[in-house]
């Protein structure tokens, strides 16, 4: 056998394969997907059922070492988490001297990169007990991080996190809760939210997730790796797509305009309109997450007693979406981000917190991934080729 690096060498040959809708970067045994099928699985296990037994945790749990833990694992795993949920007092006050208007995902991001600052002690991707400390910071930190960015854009003051909370109800009160009042958790928007989260927690190698594992691949540490990650979903083609969603429904809303002249505008791709929260690289099919997210979405805004005429709108675009030629012949459906606002908004949160949501229910995903790759003897240094079309080789002028 000849490695595929000897071979390009040899034969002088490369494949020129934009956006890699061709090329398989890695091996990996975290997450299956058939397209063509709309099939999911995390390890093995169906999304629905994951959605429907599981916890957030759990499934981190099981992303990143494999399988599902024991009782007792799963307790360890959560006392850890909630034991390192604060942030260093310097690392508060760093949010300050970012703008109030700044966009969460700018302040998240930044604020993960920071903790490579107060955690120098647990950088090195090759140390397993440093790997296990920073997995376990990260996965506590982030939500605190998030909570910390729309507290800010809404100019309240920053609570502490409540330990004796589980990890989904702790970010809530983080989010919701003054210094002024107490706060309850509802208990419909707290599975609500750990279910969206859930389905959220891996999708093999999306756009984010190849950033944290190409980042990863120089051996930069975990927080610079997932910080790069966060501003790779940050774009409207991915997860900042469930935010722009809801701008587009709020657009066609306002305009007045009509369901039916808006996918017209987009089938004639005026301004490079584009149905967002529609279409997918891999799913060819209904993205199988997005059946859960639209049931829950009915659920969750029944049970808050929630009337949105945005979801009415959201239903109509898709009925006639998918009884069109033009989204039939693409294989364009809803993807997960389609219906997520709804619920976000219906829960309260800003939309421009939506893909902060994304964030924190993807970070397990990224750190399995970085995981898995820093423990694949087969890794090396990403490091894509290019054909190149510039100028031949030519004198500089005399001066
Ligand atoms: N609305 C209208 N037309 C679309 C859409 C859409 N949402 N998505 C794809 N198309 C059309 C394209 O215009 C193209 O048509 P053409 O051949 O006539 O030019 C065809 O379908 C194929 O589209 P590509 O851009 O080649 O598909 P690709 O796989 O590269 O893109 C993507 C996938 C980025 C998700 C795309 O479908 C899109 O832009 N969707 C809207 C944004 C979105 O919802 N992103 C979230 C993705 S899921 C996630 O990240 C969690």
């Amino acid at each position: 056998s000849i490695d595929i690096s000897t071979l390009t060498r040899q034969t002088g040959l490369t494949t020129i394969d934009s956006g890699f809708v061709n090329t398989a970067s890695t091996r990996s045994a975290i997450t299956f997907i058939d397209g063509e099928k709309g099939i999911l699985r995390y390890r093995g296990y169906p999304i629905e059922q994951i959605a429907q037994k599981s916890s957030f945790l759990e499934t981190a749990w099981l992303l990143i070492y494999g399988e599902l833990p024991s009782a007792s694992e799963l307790d360890e795993f959560d006392t850890r988490i909630r034991r390192h949920t604060l942030l260093h007092e310097d690392l508060r006050r760093f949010f300050d001297a970012l703008p109030t208007n700044a966009h969460p995902m700018s302040v998240l991001s930044s604020g993960v990169s920071a903790l490579s600052t107060y955690y120098q002690d647990s950088l090195s991707p090759k140390d397993p007990a440093q790997v296990e400390i920073s997995t376990i910071r990260l996965l506590a930190k982030l939500p605190v991080m998030a909570a910390y960015a729309h507290k800010k854009s809404i100019g309240q003051a920053f609570l502490y996190p409540d330990n004796s909370l589980s990890f989904v109800d702790n970010f809530l009160k983080l989010n919701f809760g003054t210094l002024a009042e107490p706060y309850e958790v509802n208990p419909v928007v707290s599975r609500a939210l750990e279910r969206l989260l859930m389905l959220h927690e891996d999708h093999e190698q999306n756009a984010s997730t190849s950033t944290v594992r190409l980042v990863g691949s120089t051996e930069a540490n975990l927080f610079a790796s997932v910080s790069a990650g966060i501003n790779a979903l940050f774009g409207p083609l991915h997860g900042g797509a469930n935010e722009a969603v809801l701008s587009m429904l709020g657009e066609i809303q306002a305009s007045g305009e009509g369901v039916e002249k808006y996918v017209e505008r987009v089938k004639n791709k005026e301004h490079g309109v584009r149905l967002m929260g529609f279409g997918h690289r891999v799913y060819k099919n209904y993205d199988p997450r997005a059946k859960l997210v639209k049931e829950s979405a009915h659920e969750v805004l029944a049970a808050l007693g929630v009337k949105d005429d945005l979801l009415d709108i959201a239903q109509e675009l898709e009925h006639i979406a998918l009884n069109d030629d033009y989204f039939k012949e693409r294989k364009l459906y809803p993807n997960v981000d389609f219906y997520t606002g709804v619920i976000y908004k219906a829960m309260g949160f800003p939309t421009r917190m939506f893909t902060v949501l994304f964030a924190i229910g993807r970070l397990p995903g990224w750190v399995a991934h970085w995981r898995e790759m820093n423990e694949d003897p087969a890794t090396k240094i990403g490091r894509p080729q290019q054909l190149y079309i510039g100028s031949p080789a030519r004198d500089f002028p005399a001066r």
